[in-house]
């Protein structure tokens, strides 16, 4: 019998995190759950810890830790350790005896967490695309100085992880990847501008967290994919591709010099990419279901360009690459204040890539940025895109 899998899940109690818990408890066998952390959502994580029984949890709200401190006392597990603040899921992936993080904490907080892991040489399982987009660079250094392995979660990464393994890049012509279009895929940019929150986070294929459901409305989660793909595959942006695709049964495609396409094709299901991520490189039968190419399901698989003019986020998102250094970082903050402005009302969702244009505009990159330096310029990209927030919501 294999040794189980000590897994630390940064970001538990999301849409991510509950699936991976999903994996483990179809797997107990194979994975042990060492750590868990989250933002605020202490009673999922209390119901998480006294289900899964790791020996930490965190949660960065210090009163949220301290309600999950109470209640695990309270059902008898003093000896769960709870951390709070804002560097305690660091901790967690640091903590003593795991060998694997999965990370799928929200935007820019998830790089010191993907650091520390990957400096211990754990393996990542990363979902949170942030931290890449942010710190690329770092992240890739580290991997390189330890030799760690880091495997994609995000299914368009997954897919690629697959179909590129052990294919030399000299021989790639373009990677594809897929998106679904979002829940407002053909509509004008007149139209657009009726959005309203509830519409934005009602995907039609995927059940994700807020963020990222409406980062899927605007086509920025594509944006922010493919420069998570460039640093993964080491591919340069001409040669990364996006295709809407709303049936969202492929995830990826390669084309390759001799005139061949390989797509690869998987269901709907997170907890794939998630279970193929902590098991790489074995591949495990699992109780959720497969695809066929017989059954009706494949019968149509349609491909369309995307609409740049109608959602100019996925522009945005090429032009922070190609700037390069810390635009990117400057990209991914102001999408995050601007997501944040239009969920609570406060502009609308045709502001969101205002926002995140007058910001990048603002910003002349530094080549190659220390950690610091990424700090500096997400706390000013942060004020200054919440400055434009306040000027569209006048
Ligand atoms: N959902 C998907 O299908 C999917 C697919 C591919 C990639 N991803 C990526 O995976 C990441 C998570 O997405 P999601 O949909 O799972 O998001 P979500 O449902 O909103 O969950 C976010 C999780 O992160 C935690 N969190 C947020 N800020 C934190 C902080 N500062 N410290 C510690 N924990 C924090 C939240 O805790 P609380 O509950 O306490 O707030 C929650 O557990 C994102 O980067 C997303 O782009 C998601």
């Amino acid at each position: 019998m294999t040794t189980p899998r000590r897994l630390v899940v940064l970001g538990s109690t999301g849409s991510i995190g509950r699936q991976t818990l999903d994996v483990v408890a179809a797997r107990p066998d194979q994975f042990q759950v060492a750590g868990l952390a989250a933002r605020g959502s202490w009673r999922l994580v209390v119901e998480q810890a006294l289900r899964f029984g790791p020996e930490v949890v965190a949660l960065e709200d210090p009163t949220a830790a301290r309600q999950a401190g109470e209640a695990l006392a309270g059902a008898g597990r003093r000896d769960i350790t709870v951390l709070a603040g804002g560097e305690a899921a660091t901790r967690v992936a640091e903590w003593p005896g795991a060998d694997t993080v999965l990370a799928a904490m929200l935007g820019r907080s998830g790089l010191e967490p993907a650091l520390a892991a990957l400096g211990l040489r754990r393996r990542l399982a990363l979902a949170n695309k942030e931290s890449l987009v942010v710190g690329g660079h770092l992240v890739m250094a580290k991997c390189r100085e330890t030799g760690a392995e880091l495997l994609p979660v995000d299914s368009e990464h997954s897919a690629a992880f697959q179909l590129l393994n052990g294919v030399p890049r000299g021989q790639v012509r373009t990677l594809v990847l897929t998106a679904s279009g979002g829940p407002f895929r053909g509509w004008t940019a007149e139209r657009l501008r009726g959005v309203t929150p509830e519409m934005a986070v009602a995907h039609p294929t995927w059940h994700m967290g807020a963020k990222i459901s409406v980062d899927s409305a605007t086509l920025m989660n594509k944006g922010l994919e493919v420069i998570e793909a460039s640093w993964l595959f080491g591919l340069p942006l001409d040669r990364i591709e996006v295709a809407v695709h709303p049936e969202s049964l492929v995830h990826a495609a390669v084309t390759l010099t001799d005139g061949a396409l390989i797509a690869h094709l998987a269901p709907r299901d997170m907890r794939i990419p998630i279970a193929l991520a902590l098991t790489w490189p074995e591949r495990q039968s699992w109780p959720w279901g497969n695809l066929s190419l017989s059954n009706g399901n494949t019968e149509r698989l349609t491909f369309v360009k995307p609409d740049m003019q109608a959602f100019p986020c996925l522009g945005l998102a090429y032009e922070a690459a190609r700037a390069g250094g810390t635009m990117p970082a400057v990209l991914s903050a102001a999408d995050e204040v601007a997501v944040e402005a239009f969920l609570g009302g406060r502009i609308p969702f045709t502001g969101i890539p205002e926002v995140i244009e007058r910001t990048m505009t603002g910003h002349a990159p530094t080549v190659e940025p220390t950690l610091e330096e990424v700090d500096g310029v997400d706390r000013w990209a942060r004020a200054r895109a919440a400055e434009i927030v306040e000027i569209l919501g006048r």
